[in-house]
């Protein structure tokens, strides 16, 4: 599963791709503003420290909006930046336009498996179902995520990954792992989480303790 950071934070880019397990970054207009930093600067830096994947989202709300700056965007940014565009009747239209153009997209703002299935036949390159906000709506976040595995299964989609996000936890992650997801874009909280297990850390220290021992013993 490609493993994701969703962050504009240049910061926490670096450290988890300092981990060498970054394969790409996701960005929208929400994170960008939180970043409080200007969003070519932002996308530019990121590109700076991972060579995977970075989603960078349209404003547009027309079709011809949205290819105008998907265009725009791949001719001004990095190479390895994808136009991220929500799952509406023109961001399809603006997918197909893009995709026939060989840009990758990444339709957003995926809440069904029909949503889900019309931005693969749309041309996306990947579609983001948001399963915690699904969670957040009284519904089954990682059903949605299985009944779309299992769709792209039944029916031999291979040209459009499956990129979970609006993760919550470690158990979602670990389950879109299992379910056979493609990809999940995971917050920076939850990415150091994923690290985090206290009998390592109580197992390092007496390691480490007992090492010290050994030193001091002259044995070593
Ligand atoms: O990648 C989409 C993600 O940023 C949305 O997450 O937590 O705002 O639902 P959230």
């Amino acid at each position: 599963m490609e493993l994701i950071l969703d962050s504009a934070v240049i910061e926490e880019v670096e450290e988890i791709a300092s981990w060498g397990v970054l394969d790409g970054v996701t960005t929208n207009p929400t994170l960008i503003r939180r970043s409080g930093r200007n969003f070519e600067e932002v996308i530019r830096s990121i590109a700076m420290v991972c060579s995977g994947p970075i989603s960078a989202e349209v404003t547009g709300t027309s079709a011809s909006e949205m290819v105008r700056e998907g265009l725009d965007l791949k001719s001004r940014l990095p190479e390895n930046v994808i136009i991220k565009i929500p799952c509406t009747p023109a961001g399809l239209s603006a997918t197909r336009s893009l995709a026939d153009q060989d840009i990758g997209v990444n339709v957003t703002l995926v809440f069904s498996v029909a949503q889900a299935l019309l931005a693969s036949k749309a041309g996306a390159s990947y579609v983001s179902p948001f399963l915690g906000r699904v969670d957040d709506n009284g519904g089954d976040g990682l059903k949605l995520i299985e009944n779309i595995s299992e769709t792209w299964k039944n029916q031999g989609i291979t040209g459009c990954k499956i990129l979970a996000a609006s993760i919550r936890s470690v158990h979602h992650v670990e389950m879109c792992a299992r379910l056979g997801v493609h990809a999940a874009t995971i917050p920076y909280t939850i990415f150091t989480e994923l690290m985090e297990n206290r009998l390592t850390e109580e197992g390092l220290a007496k390691f480490l303790k007992d090492w010290e021992a050994v030193r001091s013993e002259g044995r070593a």
